[in-house]
């Protein structure tokens, strides 16, 4: 299939993380004008350096969204929508606070990007890419906040596709596994500063599984984040780009797990995760 000529802007939220910086670059290499999207002001000269022009910008503060939109200008080919923030922990244990932040950031945040830049992006008829994940559709346990804000996004996305189908913004979602980012030491981080909810009897009752989850994490191989760089390449550049990319190994054999029946797909993923019946004992076990 053809392509398209590269189109000249691109806005990559989230520049600074591991799918976003990789993203920035490759499509800098490849002749775009990258808007690279930060929130720290000491991240401005690396990225001003690596040749991208920075914004400012809080995904929960729609006044610097509006700001940023301004800087980009009345015309923008490509949205990125990669920033955003990993909770985890068993949904039971989560804090509502937690919750918020997730929903917050990964949701409203998304949303608000796309609110404040959609004008630009109908005047060049651009496109956008939203980053999920696969845990959406295929939701691993102690991994409720993120998986659910992703089937939030991915709902989203459906609905705007269709919102914009006349509008000529194409919009596509790529959905990674698991890859090696520094996504995973943010969230240990926050859920340590958040702490957890519930009182120490019912913490206890989730102990022994989160450890053998910390465990079967420990020794895991993160793929690398180049197959989710590729698909996000091709949505902005395909002549008819693909409404969902499923990327990585685990992310495509995870995506298969769906159309297993319930209780086969649920055993395989606590299996996977190795959580035995023997981690929900009742035995006092403290949270770490
Ligand atoms: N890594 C994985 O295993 C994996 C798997 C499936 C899907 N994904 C998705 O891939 C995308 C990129 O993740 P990643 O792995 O690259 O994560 P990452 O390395 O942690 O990067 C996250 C980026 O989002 C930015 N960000 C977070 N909260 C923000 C906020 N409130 N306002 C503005 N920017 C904010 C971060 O900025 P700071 O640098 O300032 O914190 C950082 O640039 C995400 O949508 C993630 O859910 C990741």
């Amino acid at each position: 299939m053809a392509e398209l000529t590269p189109p000249r802007t691109v806005l990559v939220t989230g520049a600074t993380g591991g799918v976003g910086s990789a993203v920035a670059r490759r499509l800098h290499a490849d002749g775009w004008i990258v808007y690279a999207a930060h929130r720290k002001p000491t991240d401005e000269a690396a990225l001003r350096d690596a040749g991208y022009t920075p914004v400012r910008m809080e995904l929960t503060d729609e006044e610097s969204l509006a700001t940023a939109a301004e800087t980009v200008g009345p015309r923008l080919d490509g949205l990125v929508n990669s920033a955003a923030v990993m909770g985890q922990g068993p949904v039971e244990l989560t804090p509502a606070e937690a919750w918020r932040r997730q929903f917050e950031i990964n949701v409203i945040g998304q949303t608000a990007v796309i609110r404040a830049f959609l004008p630009a992006l109908r005047s060049a008829s651009g496109r956008i890419v939203n980053v999920g994940a696969v845990s959406a559709r295929v939701p691993p346990p102690f991994f409720g906040p993120i998986a659910a804000s992703k089937a939030a996004l991915s709902a989203l996305t459906q609905a705007l596709r269709m919102e914009l189908r006349h509008q000529g913004v194409k919009v596509s979602l790529v959905e990674p596994g698991a890859m090696d980012t520094p996504i995973f030491a943010t969230a240990d981080k926050a859920s340590a500063e958040t702490g957890w909810a519930g009182s120490s009897e019912t913490q206890q009752l989730y102990a022994r599984a989160l450890d053998a989850v910390r465990t079967t994490a420990a020794r895991q191989t993160l793929g690398p984040v180049d197959p989710a760089v590729t698909a996000i390449v091709r949505a902005l550049t395909a002549r008819r780009p693909a409404t969902l990319y499923t990327t990585g190994r685990d992310g495509r054999a995870l995506a298969l797990l769906r159309f297993l029946p319930d209780g086969v797909r649920e055993r395989l993923l606590l299996r996977g995760m190795g959580v035995t019946a023997e981690a929900f004992a009742k035995t006092p076990v403290p949270v770490g």
